[in-house]
């Protein structure tokens, strides 16, 4: 029952304690988690990095769960992209919606290729295949598809099109361990896909990343190019590139939090159910779609907002549920063909993307969010737009003035005193 207004307007406290958007899944302690024998075993070893015996032990891991031939880490996710467009030849464009991480688009640029700027689908927040079909040309090598959110887009229509037109399909799947199409986890998508192992993520090594594939040359020229371009066998550099290596330490932190996947999944999909069945009636409020055969991690619970069915915009919803206790997140905003990086690109107009970024919010979610918190995020949410109407009339008076910050006077001043007499 909502009871009292929110917390702008001066009603009660709903949040007890403060509530974080994401909270990385982590080992509370070295002993009770058993991590200090798996330090001790790496501190004994002397190999902290170069592909030893942890960050191997992850790699297997992950060809188990993604059913793919190869997964190879990389340092973060960014760092993987760069290796993976690093592939491509110069020049040429790949197709990548605007309404996505930076990473993804810097990467295209670092490469010495084109960023073709695709509009998303509104509704799932990910490419739209029919821009894809209009925008795809000879000059294009590749379409790189970002799963936003870690929800999955249109896998197998992509593929189609990839193998139509004879060009790479690459995912950037960063936000996407865990998600499933047909029951299957992605990871054996398109030419390759990419994860992110950060802590904002379903599974984190602190830092760290993943590139999979089941294509043994591109897995070749990747495990090289993360390794200084370096050929251990040729004793050559072989390409331009890159400091790609995951440390045993980041592996060890994923190899344990890979431990708790399904728990974590499980934990994430009753908040998300929580959400749905708690706030589907909120007036202008969207939940992302999830396309048939899918299934997201929810890495983040995306939401948008109409401000006129609201009756706030994104922003004013944000800094409310701030005041409320809640924390929350605004992403991909503003989308990247409007960025001062891309002037080149600022003329462009993708509409759809350009009203998600301004309608996008991210309530909070991860795996230690109780049922009750995400209880609370609802009911400080409900009256937030109960009250809407009250809130943008305050929002609109003209604040109270800041006083003007003068020095104080100096005791003594001769321009002053001379003046004076
Ligand atoms: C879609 C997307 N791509 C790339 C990245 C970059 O990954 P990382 O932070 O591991 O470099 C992120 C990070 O959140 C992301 O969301």
């Amino acid at each position: 029952m909502l009871t009292n207004k929110p917390i702008v307007l001066g009603g009660d406290r709903i949040v007890s304690e403060s509530i974080k958007s994401c909270y990385p899944l982590i080992p509370d302690d070295v002993l009770s988690s058993g991590l200090q024998d798996v330090l001790n075993d790496i501190l004994k070893s002397g190999m902290l990095s170069n592909f030893a015996k942890y960050t191997r032990k992850l790699e297997s891991r992950f060809c188990e769960i993604f059913g793919v031939k190869h997964a190879l880490t990389v340092a973060n996710g960014t760092t993987g992209l760069e290796i993976l467009l690093s592939t491509l030849p110069r020049d040429t464009e790949v197709l990548v919606p605007s309404y996505t991480f930076p990473s993804t688009v810097h990467a295209i640029a670092l490469a010495h290729l084109r960023p073709k700027f695709v509009d998303i689908d509104r509704a799932t927040c990910n490419i739209s295949l029919q821009e894809v079909k209009l925008k795809i040309s000879k000059n294009t090598s590749a379409i790189l598809a970002v799963n936003a959110f870690g929800n999955p887009c249109h896998l197998k229509e992509l593929e189609e099109i990839a193998q139509t037109y004879k060009v790479r399909l690459f995912f950037d799947s960063a936000a996407a361990i865990g998600s499933k199409y047909r029951g299957r986890f992605l990871g054996s998508f398109g030419d390759a896909e990419i994860f992110s192992l950060s802590g904002t993520k379903v599974v984190t090594a602190g830092e760290g990343g993943v590139i999979a594939t089941n294509d043994d040359d591109l897995a070749k020229e990747l495990d090289c190019k993360r390794n200084y371009g370096y050929n251990k066998v040729e004793k050559d550099c072989l390409f331009v590139g890159f400091n790609g290596k995951l440390s045993e330490l980041n592996a060890v932190i994923a190899l344990w939090s890979l431990r708790d996947l399904e728990r974590n999944l499980t934990a994430r999909r009753e908040i998300a159910a929580h959400y749905h069945d708690h706030l589907k009636n909120i007036p202008g409020m969207q939940f992302q779609q999830i396309l048939d055969e899918c299934e997201t991690n929810f890495c983040s619970f995306a939401v948008s907002i109409d401000p006129t069915a609201f009756g706030l915009d994104a922003v004013a919803l944000q800094d409310c549920l701030k005041a409320e206790g809640v924390e929350t997140l605004r992403y991909f905003c503003p989308p990247m063909h409007k960025t001062r990086a891309y002037k080149e690109f600022n003329h462009l107009r993708l509409e759809e993307s350009e009203i998600l970024s301004q309608r996008n919010l991210c309530l909070p979610m991860h795996s230690h969010l109780t049922l009750e918190q995400a209880g609370q995020v609802c009911q400080a949410l409900a009256r937030i737009q109960q009250y809407a109407g009250e809130i943008n009339q305050r929002r609109s008076e003209p604040r109270l003035k800041k006083p003007v910050y003068r020095p104080a006077r100096k005791a003594f001043s001769p321009a002053l005193s001379l003046q004076s007499v």
